[in-house]
């Protein structure tokens, strides 16, 4: 079954074809150390058969906050727990990377001493009431040296790689997408000028980490509103990505704004899963670096269907693996679908103590 074939991502050997997507845990401590429940949560994963585990979304700069018990790695005091976290996934027989994350204009007052968020134009959230500050030259090139920085300190850590978090209406999306992205500057104005910032991100990823280390990226290649980035447009970034060196795209979609689009309920049936699938197809068209497609994929079938038909290259899976870390071992065994029945209470962060199913 092709599920079960090892596949390449740059220089990485991944044993299947399955990944674990960032998932933010809720069990990093307050100031976003790791903890011994987040590893004995990774050890689960790593023994329950996935290819790849992405980490939940970590901080690469304290003006990014947007969740609380937040793994964080903005600075090299992180780095030496982070380090017994990677030690205890390879231990396990797992490969991780670390998912790279500036909140942006998604980030909140309450986890910012107050302040307010900043974001490349002040563009109110409806759905967060908050309008973000702009950001200046100065905040701009600081933020892209934390994402460079985060990415050395990753290294030291022992990660396998590292994944720019560039979808879900966070700061490098926000740059990107032309309905949060207003300026008339060299961040903004129109297409090349809104990559600039991932590409400057990308270049300073670089140079901390040098050539051969994977550089991953999570990208919507909708995000699902009006006046938002569009598959077609989606496309063009990464392939100025790829021409980079980026070294798999992760396909997803929506923001805060858009409603519930990036973890979708209601996934009843075969044909409600994997629903960016045609955006994936259409990366896959037009890109030679592997993809891989997250949102909603329940059932082996599909998976494999997915996979067969070329529309993508790995699968991808968030909340299923909330509920079942083994479910790629389970599979592996005959399983034919997860027991996860996309209710979202995982969802309701400030309603539980830590991220899990609330279904069990
Ligand atoms: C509890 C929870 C936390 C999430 N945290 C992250 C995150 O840190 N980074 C990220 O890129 N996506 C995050 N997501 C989105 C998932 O990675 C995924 O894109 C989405 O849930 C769709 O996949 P699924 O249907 O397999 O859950 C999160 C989703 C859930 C349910």
């Amino acid at each position: 079954m092709m599920l079960f074939e090892p596949f390449a991502i740059g220089s990485l050997t991944l044993k299947n074809r399955i990944v674990r997507s960032a998932t933010y845990e809720k069990r990093a401590d307050d100031d976003g150390f790791v903890t011994d429940s987040l590893i004995e949560f990774y050890e689960d994963l790593a023994k329950g058969g996935a290819g790849l585990i992405i980490s939940g979304n970590a901080l690469v700069h304290t003006s990014g906050r947007s969740v609380q018990q937040q793994l964080s790695i903005h600075n090299d005091f992180y780095i030496d727990k982070l380090r017994r976290l990677t030690d205890a996934v390879h231990d396990s027989g797992g490969t991780i990377v670390i998912q790279l994350v500036h909140g942006g204009r998604q980030s909140f007052p309450a986890l910012l001493g107050g302040e307010q968020p900043m974001a490349p134009s002040e563009v109110y959230d409806p759905t967060t009431r908050i309008t973000p500050r702009a950001m200046d030259d100065k905040e701009i090139w600081e933020v892209i040296e934390a994402f460079g920085d985060a990415g050395r300190r990753a290294i030291y850590a022992g990660f396998d790689g590292v994944q720019l978090h560039g979808a879900h209406g966070y700061l490098i999306n926000e740059f990107l997408s032309p309905h949060t992205n207003r300026r008339d500057d060299y961040w903004g104005g129109d297409e090349e000028r809104r990559f600039h910032f991932v590409e400057e991100v990308y270049r300073a990823m670089r140079r901390e980490v040098g050539q051969g280390y994977p550089v991953l990226i999570k990208i919507n290649a909708d995000d699902c509103l009006e006046g938002g980035l569009s598959p077609e447009e989606s496309v063009k970034i990464a392939k100025r990505l790829e021409d980079m060196g980026v070294c798999a795209f992760e396909v997803s979609g929506g923001m805060h704004e858009s409603g519930i689009k990036t973890a979708r309920t209601e996934i009843l049936n075969p044909e409600q899963e994997a629903y960016f699938r045609s955006a994936a197809a259409l990366f896959k068209h037009h890109l030679c670096t592997p993809v891989i497609l997250v949102g909603g994929l329940r059932s082996r079938p599909v998976m494999e269907e997915v996979l067969i038909k070329g529309d993508a290259d790995l699968v991808s899976m968030s909340r299923p693996l909330i509920r079942e870390p083994d479910l790629p071992s389970k599979m592996e065994e005959g399983k034919e679908k997860a027991d996860c029945i996309s209710c979202n209470g995982c969802m309701r962060f400030d309603k539980l103590d830590v991220v899990r199913c609330t279904q069990i």
